[in-house]
């Protein structure tokens, strides 16, 4: 099997062309996403693209040869920092892709441990990896992002909580 690459796309180093030709690409891989967050492509068109163009998102990937294996999009600003989506692609689960991206992810934000929202019904998937990189004590808020569902709040430093508002939310 081809060793795994891992590439950061972030506007200091790409051209707006070129962020977008990557966008437009990776727009049909977002489903699994889709599946889960209403919106979530009209979200990614209103937020993550110019998010990009302001140096205040980048994008994570992680590349088996010529194939996407996985993803992330991450914020980074002032008042936030946040790991706001990740993804492994179905056919390459379980085989360390997700621990790479974890790992690729945290280099990003430096010395800062960045926030991570987990939908309950991905919890068991997600804990593994997330003891590993030390994310602990989330925070369960019910109908963040979904009628009827809970989404877990992991925020070591503190960096994404403040902008949830007064939230119901309760300890998990
Ligand atoms: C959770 C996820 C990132 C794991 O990726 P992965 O490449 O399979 O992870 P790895 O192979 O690096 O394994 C990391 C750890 O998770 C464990 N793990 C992986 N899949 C698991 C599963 N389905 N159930 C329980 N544990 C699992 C591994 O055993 C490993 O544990 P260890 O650290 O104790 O050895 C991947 O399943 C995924 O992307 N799921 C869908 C996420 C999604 O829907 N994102 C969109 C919304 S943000």
């Amino acid at each position: 099997m081809s060793s795994l690459k891992i590439d950061y796309l972030q506007h200091d180093a790409y051209s707006a062309g070129q962020l977008f030709t990557v966008c437009r690409r990776l727009r049909p891989y977002l489903g699994v996403a889709a599946e889960l967050y209403p919106d979530f492509d009209s979200w990614f068109m209103s937020k993550t693209v110019p998010g990009l163009l302001l140096n205040e998102r980048s994008l994570v990937f992680a590349h088996q040869g010529s194939s996407l294996a996985g993803f992330a999009i991450l914020k980074h600003t002032q008042n936030e920092d946040k790991i706001c989506t990740f993804c492994v692609l179905p056919s390459h689960r379980e085989r360390g892709v997700g621990g790479k991206l974890m790992a690729a992810c945290l280099r990003r934000f430096g010395r800062v441990m960045p926030g991570i929202t987990v939908a309950e019904r991905l919890l068991s998937q997600f804990e593994p990896l997330l003891k590993r990189f030390g994310f602990g004590n989330p925070l369960a808020f019910f109908e963040l992002y979904r009628r009827g569902d809970a989404e877990y709040v992991y925020d070591p430093s503190r960096r994404i909580l403040p902008t949830f508002g007064s939230g119901y939310y309760y300890r998990a």
